[in-house]
């Protein structure tokens, strides 16, 4: 297991448009606390917490993120996006989602999905989970925190997830070297990044291309109960698009989605 070298990091990175400064922690709690504490101190656009482990990492809905020493990427990026109407915020997690994605097909060859609203999956498992906070001033986005946590060479537990997860080292069935994986990704998020906030969509094409569980029987969890229906697609928005069985759509804003079981579909 090799840990980052600041030296070599900030040499590694250098040249990008995220990634400066860089907070280098070797345990810290959350990646995504600390890059806010930074945020509300004035931090500017392209910051970046980087943590070898965390010890109380977040994920959406309250769950636990596992970050063992030196074997995952955890990271948290400060985005300043003034032009973004905080209503197209979503927009974000589009793009970390697809950046991601992009990296990891970049590094492997392999060809990552996105498990809507915000994980990323390699054989349908989940190798990564995105956490975006946002803060505002007055009316208008005043930052947003990306946090980003991939399972490079380590999965956890099946006991320890809602989801089946995997790594990265599994799936292309060989230890990949962390820092290759970081600057791939941020270099992909650098390069989408100028597609938020655009009129054009090329993002949320791009991202619903890779949209998984499309046309499938699945139950979206939401904080008024399980809904069961067909996956019909994602809107620009990022609401979830779900076919009921009599026949309507409805839309979802949030939720938690998993496969229906073969044995709970109508035939
Ligand atoms: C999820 O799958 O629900 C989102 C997981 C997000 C985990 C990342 S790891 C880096 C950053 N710091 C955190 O505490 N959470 C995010």
């Amino acid at each position: 297991m090799a840990l980052f070298h600041a030296e070599e990091l900030l040499h590694y990175l250098s040249g990008l448009r995220f990634g400066h400064p860089i907070y280098l922690y070797r345990t810290i709690g959350s990646t995504n606390d600390e890059a806010k504490l930074l945020a509300d101190s004035g931090a500017p656009e392209g910051l970046l917490v980087i943590a070898e482990e965390q010890t109380a990492g977040r994920g959406r809905l309250g769950r636990t993120w596992i970050t063992p020493l030196g074997q995952a990427l955890a990271i948290s990026l400060v985005l300043r996006p003034g032009h973004l109407p905080v209503d197209q915020a979503t927009q974000l997690t589009m793009l970390a989602g697809l950046a991601v994605c992009q990296a990891v097909e970049q590094v492997t060859g392999l060809q990552p999905q996105l498990k809507w609203p915000n994980d990323v999956l390699l054989s349908g498992k989940k190798v990564a989970g995105l956490l975006l906070e946002t803060a505002l001033r007055g009316d208008q986005l005043d930052y947003a925190v990306l946090g980003i946590g991939l399972n490079v060479n380590f999965a956890p537990p099946p006991e320890t997830v809602d989801f089946p997860a995997t790594s990265l080292q599994a799936e292309a069935r060989t230890e990949l070297d962390r820092l290759l994986v970081l600057r791939a990704l941020l270099e992909r998020l650098a390069a989408l990044y100028p597609e938020v906030g655009t009129p054009d969509q090329a993002l949320y094409q791009a991202w619903s291309a890779r949209l998984a569980l499309v046309g499938q029987a699945i139950v979206v969890r939401t904080a008024d109960g399980d809904q069961s229906g067909v996956l019909e697609g994602v809107t620009p928005e990022g609401a979830l698009l779900l076919k009921l069985a009599g026949g309507q759509t409805i839309k979802l804003l949030a939720g938690d989605v998993r496969l229906r079981p073969a044995s709970e579909v109508d035939s």
